[in-house]
């Protein structure tokens, strides 16, 4: 499976690829045997000669965090399993890579299985898993018949199965195949779904994965590109690795662009050490030709828009600055300072070539389609929220439609059972907040009163 723009071409020079060293590189299949020429598994046979949590240890020092969405620290959720457990502790892959703007899972799998597996087993091995899942979703049949073979292979020279490498531990690993729904990359979701159920997210508290999970045992739910670093973190140690990057913003990580550069693609790059401003125009190629830039989704269609004309004040007391959309570092905490967060990854670049009513409703359309339905507040208004921005792109809406629009979002965040509710309205909530005037002057003041009654709207949405 190849790349979408970066195939057979160096990486830019300011990325620095560790995760995607062997992706899109000349020569690299995905055999073990080509894993083996450069060390493959040789930090597995490290790790099973090590305490376990000597190893969660190390990933504690290199201060991970979850390349999933979340940016919660990898070390920090191992550390939750409870301790002195009888039941058997699980780990899950979560593969659904399912955010839109986000692909840099699928490569990873397409092009370097082994790494995965890999990065799983010294995980399993520090959380005491015996068994391990790798939930993949539907769409990538490719990717579960990579995975399949490389399982195989690992299990034929002793990686995998009863007694890893004469250590005493055994493991398996399973690939699971989903049916292709957002939800099913909500962790408790996934794990409904992995248990044959409709994926109906659970509530947390008590259903917290690392204390309730895959069968109300202690589970592990990690991201793909996570579960990989942790090989790299084991091979220089957590000091050493966390380094790389900016303080508490640690490691590289690929950042997915898509939208309106001339190079769309994957960059693998130190967490912080690009800013926006590079990103677009360096490693991205810059803007297409006339345009400028109207607004960034930095982190997955969830994600804060980010206005370009913005300015945004970061830090706390003699550290405060101002920082324009250019000049913010892809990094966490500066992206969540800014308001928005970076999520997944999935950089959305928007020139000012873009209708952002149409950018909204498209956004919109999607998690009215991908709600589980579980939540009244998110099941009605995530449908409300497109049905309101197809009549805004239609011309067919009046001006309070807008404070409507305004209302039904803040009445889902904060007020359903998953997160969804939350990157269902953050959207909605941001644009508005952004661009109120351009979703105002799509719409037709002689249609005010005459379509929706939004005070009735707003009691509906109010009753959950
Ligand atoms: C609606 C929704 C969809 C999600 N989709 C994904 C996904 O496709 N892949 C993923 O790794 N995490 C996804 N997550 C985050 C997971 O719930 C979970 O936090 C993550 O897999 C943990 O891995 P990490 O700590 O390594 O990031 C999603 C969360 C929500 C609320
Ligand atoms: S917030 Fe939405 S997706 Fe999550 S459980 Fe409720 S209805 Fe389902």
């Amino acid at each position: 499976m190849s790349a979408i723009y970066q195939e057979g071409k160096e990486p830019h020079p300011k990325e620095r690829r560790i995760v995607f060293k062997n992706v899109d590189r000349e020569g690299w299949d995905t055999s073990l045997a080509m894993y083996e020429t450069e060390g493959g598994y040789d930090q597995l046979k490290k790790a099973v000669g090590m305490e376990p949590g000597a190893i969660t240890d190390e990933v504690k020092k290199a201060g991970l965090r979850g390349r999933g969405g979340a940016g919660f620290p990898a070390g920090v959720k191992w550390g939750f399993l409870p301790p002195n457990n009888d039941k058997p502790v699980y780990l899950i892959c979560n593969a659904d890579e399912s955010e839109p703007g986000t692909f840099k899972d699928r490569y990873i799998i397409h092009q370097d299985p082994h790494q995965l597996i890999e990065g799983m087993a010294i995980a399993c091995f520090a959380v005491g898993a015996n068994l391990a899942y790798i939930y993949i979703r539907e769409e990538f049949p490719e990717g579960a018949q990579t995975l399949e073979k490389a399982i195989e292979e690992a299990h034929e020279k002793g990686y995998l199965g009863k007694n890893v490498l004469g250590s005493g531990f055994d493991l398996e690993i399973y690939v699971h195949r989903g049916a292709g729904a957002y939800i099913c990359g909500e962790e408790t979701g996934l794990i409904e779904s992995l248990e044959g159920k409709r994926p109906y997210p659970r509530i947390k508290p008590p259903y917290f994965p690392a204390a309730m999970g895959l069968y109300l045992c202690p589970t592990i739910v990690n991201n793909v590109e996570t579960l990989c670093h942790v090989k790299h973190i084991l091979e220089v140690g957590g000091e050493e690795w966390s380094r790389i990057g900016t303080p508490n913003n640690t490691g590289t990580r690929i950042l997915c662009v898509s939208g309106d550069v001339k190079k769309p693609g994957y960059y693998e790059v130190e967490v912080g050490s690009v800013t926006m401003g590079e990103l677009i125009n360096d490693l991205c190629g810059g803007l297409k030709e006339g345009r400028s830039l109207k607004a960034v989704i930095p982190g997955g269609s969830s994600a804060k828009v980010l206005r370009a004309d913005e300015v945004f004040t970061v830090g706390r007391g003699d550290d405060t600055r101002e920082l324009t959309i250019w000049d913010i570092p892809m990094d966490f905490d500066t992206l969540a300072a800014c308001g928005s967060m970076a999520g997944s990854g999935g950089v959305i670049v928007i020139d000012d070539s873009r209708s952002i009513s149409w950018v909204l409703n498209n956004i919109n359309n999607f998690y009215a389609h991908e709600s589980c339905g579980q939540c009244t507040p998110c099941r009605e208004g995530s449908l409300w929220m497109k049905k309101i921005t197809d009549r805004v792109v239609a011309g067919n809406a009046s001006p309070s439609d807008i404070d409507t629009l305004d209302n039904v979002a803040r009445n889902i965040d904060g007020s359903t059972i998953c997160a969804f509710g939350v990157a269902c309205s953050w959207p909605t909530e941001s644009f508005i907040d952004k661009f109120r005037d351009e979703l105002v002057s799509d719409t037709n003041l002689e249609l005010e009163g005459e379509l929706l009654n939004a005070e009735a709207v707003t009691a509906a949405a109010n009753l959950r």
